[in-house]
């Protein structure tokens, strides 16, 4: 029995394709994704999904409670642990291009049961993902309305009772109800992106590029001109002495790293398109490791000029870009040239954020049904969860679930806890693909690697290490919910996967 639970994939009957052949399923005579995806279109999504919430509405708490100016060095420990895990994901995407990301390299490596655990804990990565930022979509959304109210003089304000969640946790853990009805706004967003993923990859990705270019252009707009009006006054002290606990000091900095890790999530949804990826052996690498590359950058340009702009404390807000604009915007002279541009910017900005918000969403709502599609396929998920559109050729009922999932937690569910479990799951899928890759390269030194990790066991070892390291940041805080949500998975695991897995089957 326990042989059965650590069986893996043969590598060979995943598809091992070159560009344009036909994908899972596709050697049967069955629907299969399509393969239309280039390198750009894959750089595009990883900076899609990674530049959202966490930068425009997380990084203001982790400055203001955490690490302080510090928050670059957050920034810094927590892309040093994604740029590891990222070679490592690289490395996989290539050989393997398939659409379970991390599950399916788990299944290759580490056995069914870790692969079980794996694709589980990435639910918490793609679907509360998708709501955790339609929470935060929404709070922008409320500032746009408010931004429009006052430019001209029309409300158009939506009640409180059904623009914030009903539900919450209170100090001692327990859900309490908050008197609100619904977060309409959230659900909104939720239910319209998912007919866009449910019409199809092409689509999706048309559009992802529109929203990612207005993103990129506006934080580079914040960028040069925010410059101009940074105070190196506000760095100083770089590291705020420790006031207890976690509030700044190293033990801050730390505590920042694992809140703005939330930031990175993402580029490794890229390898969720692998499936549908021309030519994966030579774009996978270039879409996860560009798509890092890019966006630590910008973000620790973001967090020195937020910090340089503002005093750090003021930024505790829900939309602190915003907050650091408005507070350069009150040490000028009102109605002058500049104020207007300040204005202007901080539209633009309330704006990329939407835009951003939503293209965050669009991506974990694609990678969600795909993850899901694959483990249906091994036989581990029911079986519509595996069936593609006979049109759109999408995973389309995995599509409406995971849609109608993450609509009802948008609604009714606040941020902060949503966040912490999104984070937990990513650092123990991010940590069973590192140790996958060293595990890969002993028990089959001889595959093909279009890319291969560099010095494995440092690299491999170093990213596992780190990950766990921001992990437990976390779960010392909220390790009954994460152990919740595993247990479930075990339940769900050992009445249906374990029965219904088409590899113990075939083993007899
Ligand atoms: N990295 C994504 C965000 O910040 C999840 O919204």
């Amino acid at each position: 029995m326990i042989k059965g639970l650590f069986a893996t994939h043969a590598i060979e009957a995943m598809p091992h394709v070159d560009a344009g052949e036909p994908v899972e399923g596709g050697a049967e005579g069955e629907v299969t994704l399509k393969r239309v995806l280039t390198a750009r279109h894959l750089v595009m999504l990883g900076i899609g999904a990674v530049i959202g919430a966490g930068i425009f509405a997380i990084t203001g708490t982790a400055a203001a409670q955490f690490a302080g100016p510090a928050l670059v060095i957050s920034f810094l420990i927590a892309g040093f642990a994604c740029a590891l895990a990222g070679m490592c994901y690289a490395e996989f995407a290539a050989m393997l291009p398939v659409s379970g990301s991390a599950y399916s390299y788990s299944y290759a490596t580490l056995g069914e049961v870790v692969a079980w655990f794996v694709g589980w804990a990435l639910v918490l990565e793609y679907l509360f993902a998708a709501a955790t930022v339609a929470v935060a979509w929404s709070g922008y959304f409320g500032e746009l309305l408010r931004t429009l109210t006052s430019a001209t003089g029309i409300t158009m304000t939506l009640p409180a009772a059904l623009s914030s969640a009903p539900l919450t946790f209170n100090d001692a853990g327990h859900l309490v109800t908050t008197g609100t009805l619904v977060n309409l706004p959230a659900i909104l967003i939720v239910s319209a992106i998912s007919w866009l993923c449910y019409r199809g990859i092409t689509q999706s990705a048309t559009v992802n590029a529109i929203i990612v270019a207005v993103k990129v252009i506006v934080i580079l707009l914040f960028l040069v001109v925010m410059f101009h009006f940074i105070n190196t006054d506000f760095w100083h002290p770089f590291i705020p002495a420790n006031e207890g606990g976690s509030k700044f000091g190293w033990a801050g900095v730390y505590r920042g790293a694992t809140l703005v890790f939330f930031a990175y999530i993402g580029f490794d949804a890229v390898s969720t398109a692998a499936g549908e990826a021309k030519n994966p052996q030579r774009d996978m690498p270039i879409g996860i490791l560009g798509s890092l590359l890019i966006c630590t950058v910008l973000y620790i340009a973001m967090a020195a000029t937020m910090t340089g702009v503002a005093p750090f404390r003021m930024l505790n807000t829900p939309e602190p870009v915003a907050t650091a604009i408005s507070y350069v915007m009150g040490t000028i002279a009102p109605g002058s040239f500049t104020s207007g541009i300040l204005g202007l910017l901080k539209i633009l900005v309330v704006f990329a954020a939407l835009a951003g918000l939503s293209s965050v969403i669009l991506v974990m709502l694609m990678g969600q049904p795909r993850i899901f599609y694959s483990m249906s396929r091994d036989g581990l998920m029911p079986k519509p969860l595996g069936k593609l559109h006979p049109k759109f050729r999408t995973p389309y009922i995995g599509t409406v679930i995971v849609g109608v999932i993450a609509a009802t937690l948008a609604g009714l569910f606040p941020v902060d806890v949503l966040g912490d479990l999104v984070s937990m799951g990513t650092l123990l899928a991010f940590t069973t693909v590192c140790i996958g890759v060293l595990v890969l390269r002993r028990t089959r030194p001889e595959l093909p690697r279009a890319f291969r990790v560099p010095w494995p066991w440092v690299v491999c070892l170093l990213g596992a290490a780190s990950c766990m390291f921001l992990f437990w940041q976390a779960f010392k805080v909220r390790w009954p919910l994460l152990t919740g949500w595993i247990a479930i998975g075990f339940l769900i695991y050992a009445f249906y996967g374990y029965r219904n897995s088409k590899l113990r089957q075939s083993q007899g």
